[in-house]
Order: C-alpha cells, then structure tokens, then sequence
C-alpha cells in the first residue's frame, strides 16, 4: 500500500472516530466511554442483532441480562424458558445455538469467550460477522466487521454500482482496506461505522450534510449516493398455506405443541399447526376435525423467504388428550403469559 493512500484510510478513521465520540448511539450492551466491554454481553446483543434491528432487541436483551447475568447462569437455565424469553424475536435456530454456545463456554472453556476469529467460529451459532464483531467490540482487536450498515457506507464511499447480492465481495475487500492499519481503536472503528450507517448514511435519506466522512464519499461526489447500494430485483415471496387450531377441552384448557427441533419456528410452542404446503391446502392435511359450525379465522405472517396463510378451526375436543406427546393443555389464563412466536399471537389474538 502506497503513502498516500494509507493517509487516506488514517485520515478517514480519525475523522469517523472524531464523530462518533461526540455522536455514539447509548446502546445497553455497548460499554461506555472507557469501560471495559463484557464480552458476554458483546456476544449476547451480537447474536440477537443478526437479522434484527436495534429497537426491536434492546428489550430481549434487557430482559435476558436480568434473568440471566452470566454466561453460566444462561447455561444453567431450562431450555423451555430460554426459548420461551426469545419468542417473538424470530429466527429461532438462533436461541437453540445461543443456549448450546452459553453451555459449552461455561462448562468448556470456564466462561471465557475466545478472542481469535478460529475460535470464536467454533461457538454454536456465530459465523464469519459474529466472530469479526465479538473479537473487535468485545476485545478490541483487529477484525472486519461488515454488517449491511457497513456495505452501505462502503458502496457510497466507493461509489460501487454493483448490485447487492454480487458487490459484497468487492464491498467487504473495501472495508478491510478501510479498517487496515487501525489497532489502538478496533472496536470504537466497528460500531462507529454501524453508528453512522443507522443514523447518518441511511438507506433513503442519507444526511450527507452532517456526515464526518464526506470528504472521503465518491457517490457523494457523484450525486449518486441516494441510490446506492443497488439491489438485484428480487423474486415475489410465495405463499404457503397451512390449518392452525384452538383445540378447548371440558375445562377451558388449550392444546399447545411442541414443534420438532429442525425447523423455521423448530424447538418453540404454540398452537398446533399442520403441515404448511405450497399450493391452496386441502381437508388431507387436517390434523383435527373440525364440525362445520365450528369458527374458523384467517391468518397471515411473513417470514423471510415466504408468506404463511394460517387457516384457523375452534375444536371441542372432550377431555380426550391426543396420544401424540408433542401436544399438552395449557391452562386458559396463562396463554398470554407463555412466549410464543408471532404468528400464534396473532392466532391465539384472533381466535380470543
Ligand atoms: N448491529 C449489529 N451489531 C451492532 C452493534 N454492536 N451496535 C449497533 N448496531 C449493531
């Protein structure tokens, strides 16, 4: 690397640095000015961030803290009650590896996080940007992070017109030679960055009047900063049909499932649910008879790769357990109170 161009990236850093002391989100899991980070917390905010915006995890991860201050106290606790708490947050394969992750780094390794990219990807759940944010935030070492805040920034400030998918390559070549060189700040550089792509280098209304890097911004320059980063179009979501039930017995209980471990929604409970298949669903699929008088209400939820059509049936079903084990009656009162996903609170909402 050239003189000139190392001062660029130097000059670049010191003035996102400058920006973010003044300017820094207050975020409950990031340490304040000058107090050492706790990489539990590091790792805990990083996992629920994945696919999930800031407001919709300062709650969860308040609450996580409280019931569980340590990583030991996370591994000691019941698996029902850890995905329980993550219910509504989504993406649930994340709870099961979070949990698996919290056990094996208290029981292995004594409760402390590894520093190296090797050894953090070795964690139940944390991958390529996980290990890159736990090592810079939570030890301040050197790493790239490149979150999709991060490939905004750099589309802009390099003026890629590739769409997204194809350009993140390109895009996370340019962070590292941006982040290259930095080693007294690696963790202030990484969420300054994020920093400024979530409140400054916004996907709509970028406010390149108050940003500290516009000097360095070539789509800036250009006039192209608006629409940058470009996406390839993408294909309609499809829809998946399904039949979810609000099976009562003789004392007002309701028939909850435990849902098999694999899975979009794998490891949670809810109201029993059928299969969810492509096409319009036919009376193949029903898992309870419903008798023609009893109510039936409509649901929808997207989720990340399709749209789901519940269609939801009232059953009365006597005191008749069902033999399969996956089903069990919870008392009417405490529906409310039990963590479940979304899409059943938007079932249990209706069919109440
Ligand atoms: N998004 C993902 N990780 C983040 C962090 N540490 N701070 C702010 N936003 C984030």
């Amino acid at each position: 690397m050239t003189g000139k161009r190392m001062n660029v990236e130097n000059d670049f850093r010191k003035s996102l640095l400058r920006w973010y002391d003044q300017h820094r989100r207050v975020l409950p899991w990031r340490a304040l000015h000058g107090e050492i980070p706790n990489p539990y917390h590091v790792w805990l905010s990083e996992v629920m961030l994945q696919q999930t915006t800031v407001p919709a995890v300062v709650p969860y991860f308040l609450k996580f803290l409280e019931k569980w201050p340590s990583v030991h106290n996370l591994a000691e606790a019941d698996n029902d009650d850890v995905m329980q708490n993550w219910a509504g947050l989504g993406y649930y394969a994340r709870a099961r590896n979070l949990h698996k992750c919290a056990k094996y780094v208290s029981r292995e390794l004594d409760g402390v996080f590894p520093d190296t990219l090797d050894g953090l990807k070795k964690l139940p759940g944390v991958g390529d940007y996980t290990s890159a944010a736990i090592r810079s935030i939570a030890f301040n070492k050197p790493a790239n992070v490149v979150d999709g805040n991060v490939e905004r920034v750099m589309a802009r400030i390099f003026a890629v017109r590739d769409p997204l998918p194809i350009s993140k390559p390109i895009l996370k070549q340019f962070a590292a030679q941006m982040a290259e060189g930095e080693s007294a700040r690696c963790g202030d550089y990484a969420q300054a960055l994020m920093d400024l792509g979530a409140t400054i280098c916004t996907p709509k209304s970028p406010k390149c009047g108050l940003c500290p890097v516009a000097n360095f911004c070539k789509a800036r320059e250009e006039g192209i900063a608006t629409i940058l980063p470009a996406r390839t179009t993408k294909a309609p979501k499809p829809l998946r049909h399904g039949y979810v039930y609000w099976v009562t017995n003789n004392k007002g209980d309701v028939l909850f499932e435990r849902r098999a471990e694999k899975g979009l929604l794998g490891g949670m409970t809810g109201l029993p649910t059928s299969e969810w298949v492509g096409a319009d669903i036919g009376r193949e699929h029903l898992l309870f008879l419903p008798k023609p008088k009893d109510t039936k209400v409509s649901v929808r939820h997207t989720f990340t790769h399709f749209d789901l059509e519940l269609h939801g049936f009232a059953v009365i079903m006597g005191n008749n357990t069902p033999k399969d084990d996956r089903y069990f009656w919870v008392n009417h009162d405490k529906i409310i109170k039990t963590g479940i996903p979304s899409v059943f609170k938007k079932a249990v909402k209706q069919f109440l």
